[in-house]
């Protein structure tokens, strides 16, 4: 069976769909989460579900992203996953970290990539007046957001939206994307799932 890691930045509610759905349908097996924040909470429900927690703290590395990494790999490579997760993490990696990865890390972005990589995607949907926004699982490149797509999920922008009403409207179509293509992704398939 695979071993997954899943690294997060704060409540891990796409981490937990994740668990969840591998502890109950036995398609693959959470190994490790990690968190570049000890106070993130997804550290505590992660821990709930069974799962073995670390935390690397960023602050103290500064600039030193390489350093921050090198850290941050020894737990990973300890608990040999097969695919590395990133769900909410909000560090950028560096081209080395994620060549080791190259071919076996996700990533779930809260826009219908190309549109919208970076920061504040909702807020960007809403005032280009889009009509549609969305979710996107893919493959991790060392270019930021980018890398093959393996899953998009849609939801309308409804007319009194705001940034927040947004994003909890595409949250959700997240809990049901990531599973969706992680599932798919350890037998090997690629094809788009499109929700
Ligand atoms: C999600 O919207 C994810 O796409 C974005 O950060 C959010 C994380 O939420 N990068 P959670 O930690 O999974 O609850």
């Amino acid at each position: 069976m695979k071993r997954i890691a899943i690294l997060i930045s704060g409540g891990g509610s796409n981490m937990v769909r994740l668990v969840e759905t591998m502890l109950a349908e036995g398609y693959a097996a959470p190994v490790l989460v990690g968190s570049n924040d000890p106070a993130a909470a997804g550290l505590a429900r992660a821990r709930d579900l069974g799962v073995t927690t670390v935390a690397v703290d960023h602050k103290p590395f500064g600039k030193d992203r390489a350093a921050f990494e090198a850290e941050l790999l020894r737990p990973i490579l300890a608990a040999e996953p097969d695919i590395l997760c990133l769900a909410g993490f909000m560090r950028v990696l560096t081209p080395d970290f994620v060549r080791r990865f190259e071919g076996r890390m996700l990533n779930i972005h809260p826009s219908l990539l190309p549109k919208y990589p970076g920061l504040h995607t909702h807020q960007r949907a809403l005032e280009a007046g889009d009509t549609e926004a969305g979710c996107t699982v893919h493959e991790v490149t060392p270019v930021l957001d980018d890398g093959p797509i393996l899953g998009q999920g849609r939801v309308p922008v409804l007319p009194d939206d705001s940034a927040e009403t947004l994003a909890a409207r595409v949250l959700k179509r997240e809990h049901q994307l990531y599973p969706a293509v992680l599932r798919r992704y350890v037998r090997g398939d690629r094809s788009p799932v499109l929700l």
